[in-house]
């Protein structure tokens, strides 16, 4: 029997939905949109049915799983009216504007035995995999790293709003901060400095930051983030140094293409590796589609997405306060 899904929000949703109808075992039961003209686009491009509400939705049809796709302070009310049907839920980060939120759509997931997976589609990498194998097998663990991760430009009310997507640190910056604790471990404290520097007319959001983390093994990372670039000029780039290694990530915001990489012993020989599909995507809906079908709990929840958030929190709170926080203090 095929595992049912459906996708909540039409945006990057038709990017999840485009991703489920490549996997054979997955039947798509609905698609789901309070816009109808993105409804109407949807139901032609994709040939699946279409609900103008999860009310509608749920009236017709009972998915094994869902993809919540629509802006972040939307996330804990459908993460609520899914788990408490037993539906599993992907959730596209960030998890929610607040920690509280994210808090709450932790337990009613749990008091319902459903999973709840984030977004995180860069822990999905192959470029991102190979190096989380390397630092555990042989390169050793990164002590310093130096991130880019400058995004363009976003005018969707929602994105700037801190009730909602938070800014660029919260909605975007994410992403990497989930990395980095993904491939380097937890974080200590965070300093830094940021402001709002392009966009005056979402002032006070913070446009733009750059930050440096402690992490609690003391390794060290700075960041560069936020809207300090345009699109289609963004680049993802980091570097990491180990004790015996030094390796550089680069390529286009969002597909980190090449890893370059020295054995400090030998430097005079570069490593090199590249990868044909470096985003992560796929990987990610696969994942959740894989976990539901074998009962399986997905390799990243809602604890991750709650931690995140508190780290972009932190990155906000030491840039308005102009001083080092401490990520365990955020609640
Ligand atoms: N993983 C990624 O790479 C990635 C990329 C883009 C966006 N996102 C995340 O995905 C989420 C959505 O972002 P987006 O760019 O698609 O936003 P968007 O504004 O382009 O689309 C959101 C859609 O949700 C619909 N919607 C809003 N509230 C709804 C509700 N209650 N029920 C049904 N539909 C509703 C809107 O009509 C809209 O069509 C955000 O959390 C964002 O951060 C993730």
């Amino acid at each position: 029997m095929k595992t049912k899904i459906a996708v909540v929000g039409l945006g990057i949703g038709q990017a999840h939905l485009k991703y489920y109808s490549q996997i054979p075992e997955i039947e798509i039961v609905g698609a789901v949109d309070v816009n109808p003209d993105i409804l109407k686009q949807v139901s032609e491009k994709f040939g699946v049915k279409t609900f103008s509400s999860v009310d509608e939705l749920l009236k017709k049809t009972r998915p094994d799983g869902v993809s919540i796709c629509t802006p972040p302070a939307t996330h804990l009310k459908l993460t609520q009216t899914f788990a408490k049907r037993g539906i599993h839920i992907l959730c596209e980060k960030p998890m929610a504007p607040e920690v509280s939120d994210c808090e709450k759509m932790i337990d009613v997931c749990e008091r319902n035995d459903v999973f709840l997976m984030i977004g995180f589609k860069k822990r999905f990498s192959p470029t991102y995999r190979f190096l989380k194998e390397n630092f555990e097998k042989d390169f050793g663990l990164p002590k310093w790293i130096f991130a880019r991760f400058a995004l363009g430009r976003v005018e969707k009310q929602w994105f700037w709003d801190e009730k909602d997507g938070g800014g660029p640190i919260v909605e975007n910056t994410v992403h990497m901060i989930d990395l980095l604790h993904f491939l380097c471990g937890r974080v200590k404290t965070v300093y830094a400095e940021g402001g709002n520097l392009f966009m005056p007319s979402f002032a006070p959001q913070i446009d733009t930051a750059i930050f440096t983390l402690r992490f609690e093994n003391d390794a060290i990372a700075g960041v560069g983030a936020g809207y300090a670039s345009e699109w289609g000029f963004a680049k993802e780039q980091i570097t990491f140094a180990t004790e015996k290694v030094v390796c550089e990530v680069s390529g286009g915001f969002d597909n980190p293409r090449n890893i370059q990489y020295i054995y400090r012993n030998n430097p005079s020989v570069v490593g090199e590796k590249y990868f044909e599909q470096p985003d992560g995507f796929f990987e990610e809906i696969r994942h959740f589609a894989d976990c539901i079908r074998n009962n399986v709990r997905p390799i990243v929840g809602g604890e991750e997405g709650l931690y995140a958030l508190k780290i972009c929190k932190a990155v906000k709170k030491s840039a308005i306060e102009r001083k080092p926080v401490s990520v365990q203090g955020i609640s």
